[in-house]
């Protein structure tokens, strides 16, 4: 579980953990570090913005192989198009979301290829083009369908492992705010289930959190 400090990931922690599976999550500080420790896993420090720390992964991970890992870490924005975006807003939202993404992946999904396991991306309704009518939160849109891509392309060289990009749904956490419909308990009960039903035909795929793909994305 990459990015589970808080949140949708802290709270696929705590249901994996009660459900008696074995956990290794991840967390940029010790604060968070302690929040999984807490729930009876195993905490790591990383930041996927940061290289160095990325580089770090694979020698924390020997001898690892994961039935299923999750990319979860993300940072969203609001701004849309009527103005260009702030180059560092542009470099945070991208270096979390997709260069985050695409650093890890080389280094875990051969170890989900080895359990014949599954690698699930926290994406968003926001990146689904054909569903956009509005240009709010541009830079966050773009950065979640460039994710799809990215798990799509990946898919190829992985495939003992089944990558698949999620939509959790409008959830109430710090990113989606308290006016949202759905609890992080309530997103992750639904996303368990559609991630235990994919089969082959889902490889690579866009789904919305209730399993159902998004057409034409
Ligand atoms: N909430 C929603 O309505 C919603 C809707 C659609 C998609 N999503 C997606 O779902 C995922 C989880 O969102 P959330 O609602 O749980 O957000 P959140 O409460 O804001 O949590 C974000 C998580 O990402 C971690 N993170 C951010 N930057 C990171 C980095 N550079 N390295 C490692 N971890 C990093 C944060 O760690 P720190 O504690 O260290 O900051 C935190 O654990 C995100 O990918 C988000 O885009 C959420």
């Amino acid at each position: 579980m990459i990015g589970a400090s808080r949140g949708i990931g802290l709270e696929f922690v705590r249901q994996y953990r009660e459900l008696g599976d074995r956990v290794t999550a991840t967390a940029r500080d010790e604060a968070g570090r302690l929040r999984i420790q807490a729930l009876g896993a195993q905490a790591l420090r990383l930041d996927v913005a940061d290289p160095d720390s990325v580089e770090a992964l694979p020698a924390q991970l020997e001898g690892a192989r994961f039935d299923l890992a999750l990319y979860v870490a993300g940072v969203s924005s609001t701004a849309g198009a009527t103005q260009p975006p702030p180059r560092d807003e542009f470099d945070h939202v991208m270096r979390t979301n997709v260069l985050g993404a695409m650093q890890v992946i080389p280094h875990v999904a051969p170890l989900v290829e080895a359990a014949g396991g599954k690698f699930a991306f926290l994406s968003s309704q926001m990146g689904y083009i054909g569903g956009t009518d509005s240009s709010f939160g541009w830079t966050y849109k773009a950065s979640k369908a460039a994710l799809n891509m990215v798990v799509k392309a990946a898919q190829q060289d992985y495939p003992r492992a089944m990558m698949v990009a999620i939509s959790p749904g409008w959830v109430q956490t710090d990113m989606g705010g308290a006016g949202a419909p759905m609890t992080p308990e309530q997103s992750v009960t639904w996303m368990r289930p559609s991630l235990d039903g994919l089969t082959a035909r889902h490889k690579g795929a866009f789904l919305n959190y209730d399993g159902r793909r998004f057409k034409g994305w």
